[in-house]
């Protein structure tokens, strides 16, 4: 009796060290489900005692110990709030919320996950802030919160997620600058800010990303000159950054410092100076926006070698002199024989239309000289 009474102490002190077990995570899934409404009713209907929770829809577990590794609810068509005891769920190392329409916020327990890599919300109704308590999920390679109402500042902690891969925030309501810190993320391959409400100028910190391939700012209001420390990222794809208020000029060796580019938008910012002719330094180039600024000067003749140049947007800026040879850069674009889509509209080119306008790329479906 004594014995029994000993090992049954001792199998709860060992129970209460490791802190969770299968029953903490069934308990946890229970009560998720409970603050849950299903637009389809029968979605989570597994989700039920009859079964343990590795065989529930959408749940998966590790092979040996039967916990929680995985949870994949995307596009599950569920509402209502997401319970802090997913912060329970302590083997859980991948989860999938995306499209969903759950409301209320991020749940700060989130950050007792430090087994957690994938982190997927993205799509619904979240607000409040993006909690500061994730700096504890230490694995985290991908934080993907697009399109959701999270307001707030970017917590200066994310700085110490540096095993991230891919951070998307963009579509959201973020406010304020981007702290410091993310010049610690030196694994970033993807950074998405689009779509909010961010100011400020851009970090000189994030010339350490130097793993970057697409980097996306667009639709907010950041301001200063264009930023310098981009032009360490050489192994950028994407840059996008139209609608902002970035002003000053592009370096004229810009094309040489960023060769991997195939799309840069920076349309509808307060852009100064000429165009630089290394532009054509980029050969894989596909789609340069640089619409709704105050460039002045021509389009560089080296623009022929822009071999997949599919989409030149240059439209609503100063460029030309109202003079006869204003359209000789056409020349020159007679040799991207990608081209689809032409806007030089709203500038100051003059001249007559030279012939061979009709020498232009067979695939060019758009185009606007007004
Ligand atoms: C409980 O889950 C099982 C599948 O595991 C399902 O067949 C059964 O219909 C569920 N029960 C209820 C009441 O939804
Ligand atoms: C999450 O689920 C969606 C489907 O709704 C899928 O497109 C997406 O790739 C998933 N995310 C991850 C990280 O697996
Ligand atoms: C799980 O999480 C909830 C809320 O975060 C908490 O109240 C509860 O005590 C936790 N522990 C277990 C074992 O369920
Ligand atoms: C991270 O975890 C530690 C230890 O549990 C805790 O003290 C700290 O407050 C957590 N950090 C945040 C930002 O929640
Ligand atoms: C970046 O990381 C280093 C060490 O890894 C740390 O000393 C520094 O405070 C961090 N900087 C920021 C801005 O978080
Ligand atoms: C850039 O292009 C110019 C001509 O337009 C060429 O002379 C130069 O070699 C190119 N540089 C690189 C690094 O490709
Ligand atoms: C256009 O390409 C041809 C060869 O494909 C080349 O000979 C010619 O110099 C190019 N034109 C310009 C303006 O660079
Ligand atoms: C158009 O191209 C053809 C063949 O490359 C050339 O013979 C012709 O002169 C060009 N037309 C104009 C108007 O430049």
């Amino acid at each position: 009796m004594k014995l029994f009474l000993f090992l049954s102490f001792s199998a709860l002190m060992l129970l209460e060290s490791f802190g969770n077990s299968q029953e903490t995570d069934q308990q946890a899934l229970l009560q998720f489900k409970s603050e849950v409404s299903e637009e389809k009713k029968i979605v989570l209907s597994s989700w039920n005692n009859s079964s343990p929770p590795c065989k529930w829809t959408g749940v998966t577990c590790g092979r040996k110990h039967k916990r929680v590794t995985g949870l994949d609810l995307g596009g599950f068509q569920l509402r209502g709030v997401i319970s802090p005891f997913i912060g329970n769920l302590s083997f859980l190392i991948s989860l999938n919320f995306s499209d969903n329409s759950f409301g209320g916020t991020i749940p700060q327990e989130l950050g007792n996950l430090f087994r957690l890599q994938y982190l997927d919300m993205s799509f619904n109704f979240l607000g409040g802030g993006i909690p500061a308590s994730l700096v504890n999920c230490s694995k985290l390679s991908y934080l993907v919160l697009f399109s959701n109402h999270l307001g707030q500042d970017l917590p200066p902690e994310l700085g110490s997620l540096s095993k991230l891969d891919t951070l998307v925030l963009s579509r959201n309501n973020l406010k304020g600058k981007l702290p410091v810190s993310l010049g610690n993320l030196t694994a970033l391959r993807g950074l998405y800010f689009g779509e909010n409400k961010l100011e400020g100028e851009i970090p000189d910190a994030i010339a350490r990303l130097t793993q970057i391939e697409d980097l996306v700012f667009h639709m907010n209001h950041f301001s200063g000159v264009f930023p310098p420390a981009i032009y360490d990222l050489s192994s950028l794809t994407l840059l996008n950054m139209y609608v902002n208020g970035f002003s000053g000029s592009l370096r004229p060796d810009f094309g040489k410092l960023l060769p991997n580019l195939q799309i840069f938008t920076i349309g509808s910012n307060f852009l100064t100076g000429a165009i630089p002719s290394t532009l054509a330094n980029i050969s894989n180039l596909q789609l340069l926006d640089m619409e709704v600024n105050s460039l002045t000067g021509g389009v560089p003749p080296s623009f022929a070698k822009i071999r997949y140049l599919q989409t030149l947007n240059l439209n609503l800026n100063s460029l030309g002199s109202f003079s006869a040879g204003d359209l000789e850069f056409l020349v020159a674009l007679t040799n991207c024989t990608q081209l689809q889509s032409l806007d030089v509209s709203f500038n100051r080119l003059g001249g007559d239309l030279p012939a061979y306008i009709a020498n232009l790329s067979i695939n060019l479906n758009q185009l606007f000289l007004q």
